[in-house]
């Protein structure tokens, strides 16, 4: 199946699903679950709370580097939590989405090096590697993208500069819950993507919880968690 990703919107899956009917997130008015990065950026939002162990994100310092599908939903939905934003894009014409939520725009090179709480990878894969995770000044990093480090290694060097990493494949799985509801026999039920949506914060305390308590990266932690729940399905 396939759905909406970087650079693809809801137009495009419904000129996709012309083709094949291996296709979800389409327009709701076509029958489909509508566009996942809102749900992304709810379940990035939980992601970020869960790995600062705070409900209350008002004055957290928050950078979000890619201001697109996901990444402008994430932006508004902190920007009404209270955080102090900060925020980057290549589009210089995302500036304006900073002035009107009251965040400060850095250039894209420089955000990774912002000092704050929080960084919020939200752009291409592959921003987290040996050079760039020497620059952070934060103690989380939990964002949308997907792929995040550039090798397996990286989460090694987070692990051991004190850096609580959210596993890309965890704080980005609301969207995929949102269209995966689509396939279900039972049909698309709100209360059902709800409910997954929320349990992203659970499964990402069981994998802080478990790196901690094995001196082990979130990686390693997070990898033996899915390893065991396929087990138990098997
Ligand atoms: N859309 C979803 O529901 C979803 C779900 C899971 C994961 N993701 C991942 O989240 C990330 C964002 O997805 P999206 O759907 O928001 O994509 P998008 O195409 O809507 O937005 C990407 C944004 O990143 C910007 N960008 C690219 N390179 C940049 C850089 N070096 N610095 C700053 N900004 C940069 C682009 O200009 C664009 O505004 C991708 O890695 C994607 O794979 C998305």
């Amino acid at each position: 199946m396939t759905a909406e990703d970087v650079g693809v919107g809801e137009d495009d899956m419904a000129e996709i699903a012309r083709h094949t009917r291996h296709v979800v997130g389409g327009p709701v008015a076509l029958g489909g679950a509508g566009d996942p990065s809102p749900y992304t950026a709810l379940g990035v939002e939980l992601a970020i709370r869960t790995a600062l162990g705070e409900d209350d994100l008002a004055g957290a310092a928050i950078t979000v580097a890619g201001l697109g599908h996901v990444g402008a939903s994430l932006a508004e939905l902190l920007a009404r939590a209270g955080a102090h934003l900060t925020v980057t894009d290549l589009d210089p014409g995302k500036r304006a989405l900073a002035l009107r939520l009251g965040a400060r725009w850095v250039e894209p090179g420089e955000a990774i090096a912002v000092r704050g709480d929080v960084y919020a990878p939200c752009a291409l894969g592959g921003v987290l590697d040996p050079e760039s995770v020497a620059r952070l000044r934060v103690t989380v990093v939990a964002g949308a993208a997907n792929n995040q480090l550039a090798e397996r290694g990286v989460a090694r060097a987070l692990h051991d500069r004190g850096i609580r990493w959210a596993p890309d494949f965890i704080a980005n799985a609301g969207g995929l819950i949102h269209v995966a509801c689509e396939l279900r026999s039972a049909g698309y039920e709100v209360d059902h993507v709800s409910r997954g949506v929320q349990a992203i914060a659970g499964t990402l305390r069981t994998v802080f919880d478990r790196a901690q308590g094995e001196d082990t990266t979130t990686l390693d932690a997070a990898e033996a968690l899915v390893a065991e729940r396929l087990a138990a399905r098997n």
